[in-house]
């Protein structure tokens, strides 16, 4: 029995993909005005047929995956050790950061195995493609390239070619035909992601999807994919820096929070070996406001600076910005500091920066943002073989954060001495480290100038 479908007419936000049946001035979901618009939806009832019996879970076969490995170190990492069949992956990003780049690279990664790789691209031209192509240095009888726009003979096309892997770039471009509205909308986007799901999970056959991100950062279309793909991943960086970061924000078959570093080079996408030597590479010594914290990302140790620079303002107007690090955070630890160490910061300006631009979420960066503050405000640097991580409390107490034997190896690596860190997390430390190193603990916010500023 085919299965029926209903069209009905509903109202849909292109921010959160938030529907109603009634048009609304704001959205109740993600509170943006004006971004309800009306939509056809087509409605499909799955027919009872073909509905399954349950089994018993202990009856559910184990099935042997081997995932196709990319080669591309930094790539197979964020993905958790290569891409799974039949999964499927969200590469998202501003337009122009090297999505379409780093497509055509693992392509080219892949095509050595002798099967064949589709990329279907509905934003570009085929010559287009291949100007890219050999720029890139690509060459492969493998790649075929296909500018159709419709999901459904996208697949087919699937179907008939069988290749080990589709890429589509972007699905923004591409339309389903039983739906009215056009490529881009929520409707379209959710559709055309459900067809090339139900695709790549009955023939096994993993698809890389790009997606674009709008301004307020959620993927166009928008967040309404990120719980329909098995991973999600977002390109990082300032398209004006060479550093390109790609972030796992959700993964089925792996870690999340890992990150790969590339840089974008003449031929394209570079992967970037030693990160922590890279986003210390233009560090100033002796300077106040700079310290060095280690951070662990996903499951990997990176070394970043945090800057801060505290200048005074006239009162009620001191601004406070973040790059790379969680404002709130920063306004935080402001009062904190405040209220623990008796500073007055009301009337000064507060900018905090970790350079390279990369962004850092875990809770261990308060301390290197508290230690960079303090730097900046006395105008007292920080010895510059000196590492510091820690989490802050609103009491002011520096709480202990994990995985800090790895964090200790990486600053040894790079030549540091001295490691600041959380008195309850030195147990974590083994004796060979504490050796190695100088750990030097630390409790609250108020002690912490004594143990900054020594010898000055
Ligand atoms: P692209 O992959 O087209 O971005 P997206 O698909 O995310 O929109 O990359 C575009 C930018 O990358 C463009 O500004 C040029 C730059 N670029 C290089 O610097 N080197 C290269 O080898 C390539 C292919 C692109
Ligand atoms: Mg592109």
């Amino acid at each position: 029995m085919p299965p029926s479908k209903k069209t009905q007419t509903v109202f849909i936000c292109s921010q959160c993909g938030y529907e109603s049946r009634k048009w609304l001035g704001q959205c109740p979901d993600c509170s943006a005005w004006d971004t309800l618009s009306e939509q056809q939806q087509v409605r499909q009832k799955a027919s009872r047929a073909t509905s399954r019996k349950p089994e018993s879970l202990q009856a559910v076969k184990e099935k042997e995956t081997t995932r196709l490995v990319t080669s591309i170190h930094e790539m197979d990492r964020v993905l958790g050790g290569g891409i799974v069949p039949g999964s499927m992956i969200l590469i998202g990003g501003d337009p122009g950061i090297g999505k379409s780049t780093l497509i055509l690279q693992l392509l080219a990664a892949l095509s050595g195995q002798d099967k064949q790789l589709l990329y279907v691209t509905g934003e570009e031209s085929a010559q287009q493609i291949r100007m890219r192509a050999e720029r890139l240095k690509i060459d492969s009888p493998h790649i075929y390239i296909s500018t159709e726009n419709c999901v459904e003979s996208i697949i087919e096309l699937a179907r008939d070619m069988q290749p080990v892997l589709l890429a589509v770039d972007s699905i923004q471009t591409m339309y389903s035909e039983e739906i009215g509205s056009a490529p881009g909308s929520v409707t379209q986007v959710r559709e055309s992601t459900a067809r090339l799901l139900t695709l790549a999970k009955s023939r096994d056959l993993p698809v890389l999807l790009v997606g674009h991100v709008t301004k307020d950062g959620s993927i166009a279309g928008p967040r309404v994919l990120e719980h329909m793909v098995d991973t999600v991943l977002y390109f990082e960086g300032d398209r004006g820096q060479v550093f390109r970061i790609v972030r796992t924000v959700k993964n089925r078959f792996g870690s999340t929070n890992e990150i790969g570093v590339f840089e974008m080079k003449e031929n394209g996408l570079a992967e970037v070996t030693n990160p922590s030597a890279l986003f210390l590479a233009e560090r100033p010594v002796n300077v106040p406001g700079s310290v060095v914290m280690p951070s662990i990302e996903g499951t990997r140790p990176i070394l970043v600076e945090v800057q801060a620079l505290v200048s005074r303002s006239s009162p009620g107007n001191a601004r406070r910005t973040a790059i790379g690090a969680d404002p709130q955070r920063l306004a935080l630890l402001t009062a904190v500091l405040e209220k623990k160490l008796g500073v007055t910061l009301f009337d000064h300006d507060i900018f905090l920066n970790i350079a390279g631009g990369i962004r850092i979420d875990e809770p261990a960066l308060d301390l290197g943002m508290v230690v960079a503050l303090l730097s900046s405000l006395f105008e007292k640097t920080i010895d510059p073989a000196t590492v510091v991580c820690g989490e802050v409390g609103l009491a002011g107490e520096i709480r202990a954060v994990g995985q800090m034997e790895m964090r200790l190896r990486e600053a040894e690596r790079l030549g540091f001495s001295t490691f600041i860190m959380p008195e309850s997390s030195m147990r974590q430390i083994k004796g060979a480290g504490k050796k190695r190193m100088r750990c030097v603990p630390v409790r609250t916010v108020d002690g912490l100038a004594d143990h900054l500023f020594q010898g000055e």
